[in-house]
């Protein structure tokens, strides 16, 4: 069949969706397939389901449907068992289904029939579908999962008390089991959207003029297509991603806020547009004294050796001085307020004295540019095993993709001065591969 992906990002991943057949968790299924995954889509609407699965197959995507109802145990671990024989394996779960339509009555008005139900979908329905997907995850050896979680959960939305419950539920589930499946190397993780446009919410009261968590205007831009980015970003396995850990906000695209122990927030784009940038003309400023704060001068700055101690004082090869211009770069100094403030980059020099060397390291979510001014650098590049060696000298530049490990080895007899852009203002902290004896220090 041919390949529709649009992205080789989750290429040989396995994943599957539950709650698969519309809203939400077809728009997670597309987007995993667009980003090269072979998904299964799963879900109780049998119809649907098929009529989903014939769509994206239509569309060139690789894709299986099976039938579930993860409020019945049984039905769970056979749907596991059939991911796992559809798809060769199981690198990836996102427990999508859930009760979504138990809104609209106060706490004196819920039938328990109707409490039971979201409970056992919700919650007990992504406990179980967790538990009996680990071996599958677990043999992958890159295993994630994300769990589907809501804002509402957060703030406390009135009359929605089974839902918001659930879905506090898989929050605290979702800390549980990331601390639980983390020697199995299997990541666990949330994405707890705000309100967001699909079949199930056209019910919501002032739906398209409210935004019920921050009252904020709710446009129609907050469309399935917000949350896309999310699930894509936290359902990989990038290498080196520490298992035990909830992934930072930027890992999670910029419509997302982690404002919660990890657990990220959807909000919609059109709000992040309309938030003041760092870039914006500060109110009663001159245009001379605003563009002049847009200008750094090396004049005003130096080498700061510091940034990187911590891995000169493992081994003084890695002794490497920074000059940050745009932003705080990827070291983390978040404390220099002589740079001018990024928003979508980093800019910053750097000088790699003759013998010394950037160790080997990965970042997830950006791309990493060196360009060099002047020197000879042996560039290494490493992904799943495979390598690649070039020289770098004066004006050249590589664009590191994410998911790459990157080394910079000074070959030359002098100082080595490179160019460092970052692809975000603050990006994932890198990682080192597991095996290099910088992994186990601690910054
Ligand atoms: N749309 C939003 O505004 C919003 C906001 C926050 C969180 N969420 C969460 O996103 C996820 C998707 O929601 P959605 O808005 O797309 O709603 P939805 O109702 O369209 O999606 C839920 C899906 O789960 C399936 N499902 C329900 N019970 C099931 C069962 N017993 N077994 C198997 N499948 C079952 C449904 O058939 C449906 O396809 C849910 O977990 C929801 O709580 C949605």
């Amino acid at each position: 069949m041919a390949s529709a992906s649009q992205s080789s990002l989750l290429a040989g991943r396995r994943i599957l969706v539950t709650g698969a057949a519309r809203g939400l968790g077809f728009a997670f299924a597309r987007t995993l397939c667009e980003n090269g995954a072979r998904v299964a889509l799963a879900d109780l609407r049998e119809e649907l389901l098929q009529q989903s699965v014939a769509t994206l197959r239509a569309e060139g995507f690789e894709v299986t449907g099976i039938a579930v109802d993860v409020s019945d145990p049984a039905s769970i671990r056979r749907c596991a068992e059939q991911a796992v024989v559809n798809l060769g394996g199981l690198d990836g779960l996102v427990n999508n289904a859930a009760v979504t339509d138990s809104g609209g009555r106060g706490m004196d008005d819920i039938e328990i029939a109707k409490w039971d139900q979201v409970m056992n979908v919700n919650v007990r329905g992504t406990w179980l579908m967790t538990r009996a997907c680990r071996p599958a995850l677990r043999a992958s050896g890159r295993g994630a999962i994300v769990n589907l979680a809501s804002d509402t959960a957060m703030w406390g939305a009135p009359n929605l008390l089974a839902y918001v419950a659930s879905k506090g539920a898989v929050i605290a589930m979702t800390h549980s089991l990331a601390r639980e499946l983390g020697p199995d190397n299997i990541t666990v993780n949330a994405i707890a959207p705000g309100l967001v446009l699909v079949e199930a919410t056209q019910y919501v009261p002032g739906r398209g003029t409210v935004n019920t968590s921050t009252s904020a205007p709710c446009s129609a831009s907050r469309c399935p297509r917000t949350c896309r980015g999310p699930c894509c970003m936290c359902c990989p396995i990038w290498p080196g991603l520490s298992p035990v850990r909830f992934l930072p906000s930027t890992a999670a695209s910029s419509c997302v806020k982690r404002n919660f122990k990890g657990i990220h927030t959807m909000s919609d784009l059109s709000e992040q547009q309309q938030l003041p940038k760092s870039w914006d003309q500060p109110e009663g400023a001159s245009f001379t004294s605003w563009m002049e704060s847009r200008v750094a001068r090396f004049s005003t700055r130096k080498y700061d050796f510091d940034a990187l101690k911590f891995q000169a004082d493992f081994d003084p090869k890695y002794r490497r001085g920074q000059m940050r211009y745009i932003g705080t770069g990827g070291t983390g100094v978040a404390a220099d307020s002589s740079t001018i403030p990024a928003e979508n980059f980093t800019f910053s020099t750097m000088v790699i004295p003759a013998g010394h060397e950037g160790p080997s390291h990965l970042h997830v979510d950006v791309e990493e540019v060196f360009f060099l001014i002047r020197g000879k650098l042996k560039l290494v590049l490493e992904k799943d095993g495979k390598r690649f060696e070039t020289i770098l000298t004066d004006h050249d530049v590589v664009s590191v993709p994410p998911g790459v490990y990157r080394e910079e080895i000074n070959i030359g007899d002098e100082d080595a001065d490179v160019c460092v852009m970052l692809g975000a203002k603050k990006p994932i902290t890198p990682t080192y591969p597991a095996e290099h004896p910088l992994a186990k220090i601690k910054r």
